[in-house]
């Protein structure tokens, strides 16, 4: 288990030369691409990679991550790249949003164990607007061996869209991803819900 401290590790030093930037989300994006721009809530934010990619493409984003060191990142990201975002540190299983959304995203950043990654997906559902949209992409239990993670620790599809009560399930896919050391792809999955209209 990586907790806030670890991730504060990771994202800690010189900004220009070793913050790890994770490529933004490719799936997230390109879902977002698809939906007028409107409000989004980046659970699990990191660097801000994925929250600054929709800011540029007019989203008025929010970004919430753990590590306090990853919302500096983050911040310093969004202001190298002359966009505004909000950023506020905070613990994804337990934050109370303000307000509605029209996307919620969470990009590998559900929190182990599982009970606490249940949590954090009926976290990342609360807020979003009627008609509105929730995409989880994370670590499939088939990578749990390979990625250092107890098999408990990770959510199956089912696992996740048993948390969304309310919403129409448009995906729901096994995909692969680029491991974090960078040695090629490891097994993933995507879960895109929409809230049913009130
Ligand atoms: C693998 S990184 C993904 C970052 C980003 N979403 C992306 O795709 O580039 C996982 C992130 O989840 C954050 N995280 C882990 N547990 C968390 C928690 N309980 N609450 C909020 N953030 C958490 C870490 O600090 C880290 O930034």
């Amino acid at each position: 288990m990586t907790d806030a401290a670890e991730w504060d590790a990771i994202f800690s030093g010189d900004p220009a030369v070793d913050v790890p930037q994770f490529p933004a989300n490719p799936h997230l994006l390109e879902l977002a691409a698809t939906l007028p721009a409107g409000r989004a809530l980046d659970l699990g934010c990191g660097p801000g990679t994925l929250s600054v990619e929709l800011a540029l493409r007019g989203w008025e984003v929010r970004g919430v991550d753990a590590s306090p060191k990853a919302i500096e990142a983050a911040t310093r990201h969004a202001a190298a790249r002359g966009v505004e975002a909000a950023f506020e540190v905070g613990d994804v299983a337990y934050w109370i949003p303000l307000g509605l959304y029209d996307l919620v995203t969470s990009s590998h950043a559900l929190p182990p164990p599982a009970h606490e990654a249940r949590r954090a997906v009926a976290v990342a559902a609360a807020p979003v607007k009627p008609e509105g949209w929730l995409a989880i992409t994370e670590w499939a239990p088939a990578a749990a061996e390979t990625l250092g993670f107890a098999p408990s620790d990770l959510l199956s599809r089912t696992d996740i869209v048993a948390e969304l009560p309310g919403f129409e399930i448009i995906r729901s896919e096994e995909i692969s991803a680029p491991r974090p050391d960078g040695d090629g792809e490891a097994p993933a999955l995507i879960v895109v819900a929409q809230r049913h209209p009130r």
